[in-house]
C-alpha cells in the first residue's frame, strides 16, 4: 500500500482516581452513556454509532491510558504497522482486540513523547444513534501538551499519515479527516492532556449541552464563544472531577486537500478578539488554565506521591 493512513479518532482513554464518581459526572453531567464496566474500568458512548469514545480506568494517578484512532481496512492496520516499523517506532504486533472493547483488529504504538496510541478498524458499532441531540455526537479533538513538538508532529505526520492545518504561535493543529483538526500540539513544559473535545451537533445542542452542565452546577471555565483562531469552532471548556480540561464544540471548519495552512501571524491578526460573546468568560478562569496546563493532574498526583512517601518514610519510622 503506496501511503497508508489514519482516517480517524475514536477516543480517549484517560486513568481517574475515582471511577464511580468519574463515570457519574461524565453521565449526568456529560451525557455519555455507559456500555460497559469491567472491574477497573468502563467504556461510555457518544450518541453517534461509534462503540465508545471514553474509556477511564480507575489509577492512582490521573493521566493518557491510550488514544485510539480508526484506519479504513485490515490492510491500512497492516501498512501502517509495517511503515511504522520501518520508520523505527515502538509497535507491537496487530491482533484481534477483546471484545469488550468492541473487538475489530489493530495494534499499538507509542508516540515520541511516550502516548500509547492504538490504530484499529472493524470495530463493532452501535445498530443505532442515540436521538437526543443535547448529547455529544463523537470526539472532536484530542489537544496534547508537548515539549518535544517537532519530534511529535513528524510522528503523526510521517508514520500516522496526517496533515499540517495551521500553527498559531503557540498550537500545532493536525489532520486525519476533514475536520480541520483531530490532533492539536500545544508548547508545554512537559507532555499532558491539555483538552478534550466532544463534538455537540450544532450551536443549539451546544448550549443545551452547557445549560445542562450548569444547571448540574458546573462551572463554565471559558466561553460560550467562537475561536478566532484555527479550525473556527464554538467552544465552552469545563474541568472534569479528575482536573481534566474537557470542551463541548461545534462547527469546526472542514477542510480538503485543497487547504491552506496560515501562519501564526495571520491568526494573531484575526479580527473579533477577545473570541467570546456576550456575556460569556472572555478568557479562561485560573482554574481553566491551571487544567489545560495539566497541572491539576500534576499537583494531585504529586499529592498521591506525598501520601505514598509518607506512607513509605512511617512505616519506616515505626
Ligand atoms: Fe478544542
Amino acid at each position: 500500500m503506496a501511503d497508508p493512513k489514519v482516517t480517524g479518532l475514536r477516543s480517549l482513554e484517560l486513568a481517574v482516581y475515582d471511577l464511580a464518581a468519574s463515570t457519574a459526572f461524565y453521565a449526568q453531567h456529560w451525557a455519555l452513556n455507559e456500555v460497559s464496566r469491567n472491574g477497573d474500568h468502563a467504556h461510555m458512548r457518544a450518541s453517534s454509532l461509534e462503540h465508545h469514545v471514553l474509556t477511564l480506568h480507575q489509577r492512582p494517578k490521573a493521566g493518557i491510558v491510550r488514544v485510539n484512532f480508526a484506519a479504513p481496512d485490515a490492510a491500512t492496520v497492516d501498512a501502517l504497522h509495517a511503515k511504522a516499523n520501518a520508520l523505527g517506532a515502538k509497535t507491537n504486533a496487530p491482533q484481534a482486540l477483546s471484545a469488550e472493547e468492541g473487538g475489530g483488529y489493530g495494534f499499538e504504538i507509542v508516540a515520541p513523547e511516550g502516548q500509547l496510541l492504538r490504530i484499529s478498524t472493524d470495530v463493532v458499532q452501535h445498530a443505532s444513534v442515540i436521538g437526543d441531540t443535547s448529547r455529544p455526537t463523537k470526539i472532536n479533538h484530542v489537544v496534547l501538551n508537548s515539549v518535544a513538538m517537532e519530534d511529535q508532529l513528524r510522528f503523526f505526520c510521517d508514520v500516522l499519515g496526517f496533515r499540517f492545518s495551521d500553527f498559531n504561535g503557540h498550537m500545532n493543529f493536525i489532520r486525519c479527516s476533514s475536520n480541520h483538526h483531530s490532533i492539536a500540539l500545544a508548547k508545554a513544559d512537559g507532555p499532558s492532556l491539555n483538552h478534550v473535545a466532544f463534538e455537540m451537533h450544532d450551536y443549539d445542542a451546544l448550549m443545551r449541552g452547557v445549560g445542562r452542565m450548569r444547571m448540574g452546577e458546573q462551572e463554565l471555565g471559558w466561553g460560550v464563544g467562537r475561536h478566532a483562531g484555527p479550525g473556527r469552532n464554538i467552544f465552552s471548556y469545563f474541568v472534569d472531577p479528575n482536573g481534566y480540561a474537557i470542551e463541548y464544540t461545534a462547527d469546526v471548519d472542514q477542510v480538503d486537500d485543497s487547504y491552506e495552512s496560515h501562519t501564526a501571524e495571520y491568526w494573531q491578526a484575526m479580527p473579533l478578539r477577545p473570541c467570546s460573546w456576550a456575556g460569556a468568560k472572555t478568557a479562561p478562569t485560573a482554574r481553566m488554565r491551571e487544567a489545560m496546563g495539566g497541572k491539576l493532574v500534576e499537583a494531585r498526583n504529586g499529592q498521591v506521591n506525598e501520601t505514598c512517601d509518607d506512607a513509605i518514610s512511617n512505616k519506616m519510622a515505626g
